[in-house]
């Protein structure tokens, strides 16, 4: 059998999880993938992730790795690297460096496995998706930035720790940035068919919608060092899954926009068909004024991080 191939560029927290996720869905084959100071570290998950196979019998294989050959032709590749914020580090400091990491892979991906769909989680997303794209010159439907998976994965979740009512039965959807700007369209969240605001009350909604804005830095605050990775994992996992098996699923996708909601040149939070050709199209739809204006405000905070790279 024909396996894919499944590399993962940061074997960190998210790294690790996506690796776990990879094999227990037997999607491919996976690479573990870190720089040579972290070798042992994904060489240990990867031989953990093998011995934990024969309790479920799926046959994936991991293997962990700092040698960029053993990435080659790959099918998927998800790229975590980089290094979070750390207390007294600014944002422009964080982008710098994230930036660097980021043009380092870029041109290994481009080398190694030309092919690859490519989906993007280190942050700030926005703009590292964009030096990505810019920097590897990949096609725009072979590379996307994990956000709005997520987001809209926190949306739907707390709508039902709300309701009480399963996660199965919600759907709804966050577009934008993924910050403080991101837009949960709430007038599309639905629980069981029936539409969200007939269910909880307005101001409840309104609590709801602020601490899916937030809901990154609730996690931040509560770990105190590190981000979450479980949902993020997860996430990233779904895009991946929907272009291996050609689900032609509809994600909130940070994908490249080429006038779909007036945006032109940007990597924004949008519905997105995941196929086997990638990014197979951008849904687009008539937004409501107040919904269209905050959407330009998130473009607004997204053209500020991506002009801050100068690329
Ligand atoms: N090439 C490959 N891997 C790298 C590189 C590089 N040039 N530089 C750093 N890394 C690795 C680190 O060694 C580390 O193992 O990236 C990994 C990042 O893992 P964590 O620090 O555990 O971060 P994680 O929680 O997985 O988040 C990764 O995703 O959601 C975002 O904000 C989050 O930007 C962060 C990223």
């Amino acid at each position: 059998m024909n396996r894919n191939k499944i590399t993962l560029i940061g074997g960190g927290q998210i790294g690790g999880n996506l690796a776990l996720i990879s094999a227990q869905k037997e999607l491919g084959d996976v690479v573990l993938f870190d720089i040579p100071q972290a070798e042992g570290m994904v060489k240990g998950k990867a031989l953990d992730i093998m011995q934990l196979r024969p309790h479920d019998g799926y046959d994936s294989l991991i293997q962990g790795s700092s040698n960029y050959e053993d990435i080659a032709d790959s099918d998927v590749v998800i790229i975590t690297a980089g290094i979070p914020r750390k207390p007294g580090m600014s944002r422009d400091d964080l982008l710098s460096i994230n930036l660097k990491i980021i043009s380092d892979v870029a041109k290994n991906v481009k080398k190694y496995a030309p092919n690859a769909f490519v989906i993007v989680v280190s942050n700030p997303l926005d703009a590292i998706v964009y030096a990505f794209h810019k920097v590897s010159g990949f096609r725009k439907n072979k590379v996307v930035g994990m956000a709005g998976a997520l987001d809209s994965s926190r949306f739907k979740a707390f709508l039902a720790m709300e309701t009480g009512y399963s996660v199965q039965d919600i759907q709804c959807m966050v577009l934008g940035g993924h910050g403080d700007t991101m837009v949960p369209i709430t007038r599309l969240a639905t629980i069981g068919g029936i539409p969200a605001e007939d269910l909880i009350s307005k101001e409840r909604l309104e609590a709801i919608v602020e601490r899916t804005r937030f809901a990154g830095g609730e996690i931040v605050k509560l770990f105190g060092n590190g981000s979450a990775f479980y949902a993020p994992a997860a996430s990233a996992i779904e895009m991946a899954e929907s272009y291996l098996k050609d689900k032609k699923r509809i994600i909130p996708c940070a994908s490249l926009c080429e006038g779909e909601f007036g945006v032109n040149g940007y990597f924004i939070g949008v519905p997105t068909v995941i196929g086997k050709n990638g990014v197979e199209k951008i849904i687009e739809f008539s937004l409501l004024n107040h919904e269209k204006e905050e959407l330009m405000k998130t473009l607004e905070a997204v053209k500020k991080t991506v002009s801050e790279t100068g690329l």
